[in-house]
């Protein structure tokens, strides 16, 4: 049985999980730091980093006890190498080399990017390429076309905020707190979506970016009036939000004929709302629609270890360094 040690530590997850390679989850754990970075507002590297380095070494070992594995039943270790804050990616990274080293296994360096990209493949094992994708998260919005494991065309991101950005920006707006994407639909649940006017930057435009700058603005305008309920402005951000993406969707998959699946990945995946209005956007395009569960959308190690079991047979020298930014 093919078995691989997957490790994530780019931003404010401290994770490990063992993936076999028909996609069974085979064991995983899953540090959030939400308590951690909640008083800041926001995630503050240094305490991410050093939550990781306290977290990860126990972590490791629970999941292989978890499985009743060891090191040297796994035939490689996926980690994440970047993009995401360079402190904790090295936690994790450096962790996976010595592991390697030890355990003489194969070091695989992940790009988180790909680890979500490929994420919908790892939930439903009848996803085939190629796909088009829409990655939205806290640090990235892309539309992408997937043509296999690293061939990755991108034909749109953000000129400003990623979406996921936005919500938190908006969440901060509103007294929400941290994290903000489950803040925002939650409350937005009894809020009116046509309540607050707000704008939809970038809908009409010829090519399929995003911006999402414009539209936080506007919704901070509209609470300093006082003239709405946290729950309408809520709920009419998520709105907007939703339908600059199905627009800037629909233009991207003019491009994309051939491609007969729309997958959803990243954080803001999770919302419900958000892959509601996707699934109709499929269906008018006669497409199938797929999203990973949402506890596959946020952060998590699965996703890490199956880009590992995609990528098997590969093995990456262990001076590899922690890329900050990486694109795809
Ligand atoms: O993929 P992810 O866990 O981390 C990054 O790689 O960035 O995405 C986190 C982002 C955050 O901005 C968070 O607010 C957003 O995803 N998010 C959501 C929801 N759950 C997480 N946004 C909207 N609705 C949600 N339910
Ligand atoms: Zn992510």
């Amino acid at each position: 049985m093919v078995l691989v040690l997957g490790i994530e530590s780019s931003c404010d997850e401290t994770a490990a999980a063992l993936v076999d390679g028909e996609g069974r989850i085979v064991a995983q754990r899953i540090a959030s730091q939400d308590a951690e970075h909640a008083p800041y507002g926001g995630v503050v590297p240094e305490i991410a980093a050093r939550a990781h380095a306290e977290r990860l070494a126990p972590m490791i070992e629970g999941v292989l006890a978890d499985a009743g594995v060891d090191l040297a039943d796994c035939d490689a270790i996926a980690a994440t190498a970047g993009p995401g804050l360079i402190g904790g990616v090295m936690v994790g990274l450096v962790s996976a080399k010595a592991l390697a080293m030890a355990s003489d296994t194969p070091l695989i360096a992940v790009n988180h990017l790909e680890g979500h990209a490929l994420s919908p493949r790892l939930a439903d094992s009848s996803i085939g390429f190629p796909y088009a994708l829409l990655l939205v998260s806290g640090g990235h919005c892309q539309i992408l076309r997937v043509d296999g494991v690293g061939q990755y065309k991108r034909l749109a991101t953000t000129i400003d905020d990623a979406l996921g950005e936005a919500f938190d920006k908006t969440a901060k707006i509103l007294g929400l707190g941290f994290p903000g994407g489950p803040a925002v639909e939650r409350v937005a649940k009894d809020g009116d979506p046509s309540a607050v006017p707000l704008p939809r930057p970038m809908v009409g435009s010829g090519e399929p970016h995003f911006s999402f700058a414009g539209l936080k603005s506007a919704v901070l305008r509209a609470y300093e009036s006082g003239n709405h309920t946290a729950s309408d402005l809520a709920a009419s951000f998520q709105q907007a939000a939703v339908d600059c993406v199905v627009d800037r969707l629909r233009i991207a998959l003019e491009s994309m004929d051939d491609v007969e699946t729309l997958v959803v990945a990243g954080g803001v995946a999770a919302n419900a709302t958000v892959r509601a209005a996707l699934e109709g956007l499929a269906a008018d395009h006669g497409m199938r629609f797929a999203a990973p569960p949402p506890a596959l959308c946020t952060d998590n190690a699965a996703m890490i270890a199956w880009a590992g079991v995609e990528r098997l047979g590969q093995s990456d020298p262990l001076d590899i360094a922690a890329r900050p930014r990486w694109p795809l």
